[in-house]
């Protein structure tokens, strides 16, 4: 059986890079699997978060899912600290993982900074979780963008520990789906940063809430470089910032880097920022709508997040059961 499996962290708004990376694959794979779509709030508290916001990001991020095109009738939406399976396997597996396999994450040293005494427990430990996030449903593959790979990759390995360890199958290691060609979308204001909620620049990124005033200003403010588009995607590759805009427009659009240089060779980023800021705002504007809409019942958004939880801890409370007997706990 496949089961799929993903998550965003609810920090602030999401933003295009989590759209075209991530929820946009999830929204079309529904047809073929049974996906679970989670909003990892325990992980956005790793980060410092006021609570009024963190509460307010959890709801609008169901909302972004469902408008986005996640259908609660046939996938599970929910929300990471209601289905207590997560961090009860996180414990459990938390003792199989070397220190070395964490001290390897390059997200963490990134997030860390110099500063590494003082950053918490919790940043060290997130890819345990979020490989508990995984396995408690047993998922087999794992729509992510690129930058969830070496997260991933530990899953796999603390998955393969655990069933040499215990002499079992239990945990199938999770396949890495990363798909698509806007698997790592880049800042506006940096072709060589990836477009993220924590960057300090709110025109680094357009976010899933932006009415189309605010998309046409972000683009048009995106850092380009003097010469017009080019005939073919090779020149771009000294041009960061262009490869990216010209990225994310083939991205929206379904097409290759190449022909998006055809159509627009020769001419200036005057008339691609006018064509990408269209298409944005097209492909956006009616998520954004139907956000906001969703978020004026936030008792209806509460109550199709607590269904959601219900039928993730009915999955993952058989399974830490299971888990319990392989490890030589007590069942309740
Ligand atoms: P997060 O919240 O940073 O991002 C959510 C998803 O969006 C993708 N993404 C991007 N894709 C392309 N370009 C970008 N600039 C970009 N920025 C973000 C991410 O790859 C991700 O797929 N650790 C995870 C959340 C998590 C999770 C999990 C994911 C927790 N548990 C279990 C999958 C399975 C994270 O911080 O994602």
């Amino acid at each position: 059986m496949s089961r799929i499996l993903s998550g965003i962290q609810p920090t602030g708004y999401l933003h295009l890079g989590n759209y075209l990376g991530a929820i946009r694959n999830w929204v079309t794979m529904q047809n073929d699997y049974e996906c679970l779509f989670c909003i990892v709030d325990l992980h956005a508290l790793t980060t410092p978060q006021d609570p009024q916001m963190l509460r307010q990001s959890i709801r609008t991020a169901a909302a972004v899912y469902i408008a986005a095109g996640i259908d609660p009738k046939r996938s599970i939406i929910f929300n990471q600290s209601q289905v207590t399976g997560h961090t009860q396997l996180s414990w459990l597996l938390s003792c199989l993982t070397p220190l070395g396999w964490l001290n390897r994450m390059t997200q963490f040293k990134d997030k860390a900074g110099k500063q590494k005494d003082q950053a918490s427990l919790g940043l060290y430990a997130y890819p345990v979780l979020m490989a508990a996030d995984i396995l408690i449903y047993q998922a087999t593959h794992v729509p992510v963008g690129e930058d969830q790979k070496q997260h991933l990759e530990l899953a796999r390995d603390i998955a393969g520990t655990f069933n040499r360890a215990y002499k079992t199958e239990f945990f199938p290691l999770p396949e890495p789906q990363i798909l698509g060609t806007a698997t790592r979308v880049m800042s506006l204001r940096d072709g060589l940063a990836k477009m993220s909620k924590s960057d300090p620049s709110d025109y680094s990124r357009i976010h899933l809430m932006d009415n189309a005033d605010t998309i046409a200003l972000k683009i048009r403010k995106a850092k380009t470089d003097p010469a017009p588009l080019p005939f073919s995607p090779k020149e771009l590759e000294s041009r960061p910032e262009a490869l990216n805009l010209i990225n994310i427009y083939a991205a929206l659009q379904g097409k290759t880097l190449e022909n998006v240089c055809q159509q627009f060779a020769g001419q200036s980023f005057a008339v691609f920022k006018k064509e990408l800021t269209d298409i944005l705002v097209a492909t956006l504007g009616p998520i954004t709508q139907e956000s906001q809409n969703l978020l004026k019942d936030i008792s209806s958004i509460d109550a199709l997040l607590a269904e959601g939880n219900a039928k993730a801890n009915l999955i993952a409370q058989k399974n830490i059961e299971e888990v319990h007997n392989i490890m030589g706990l007590l069942r309740p």
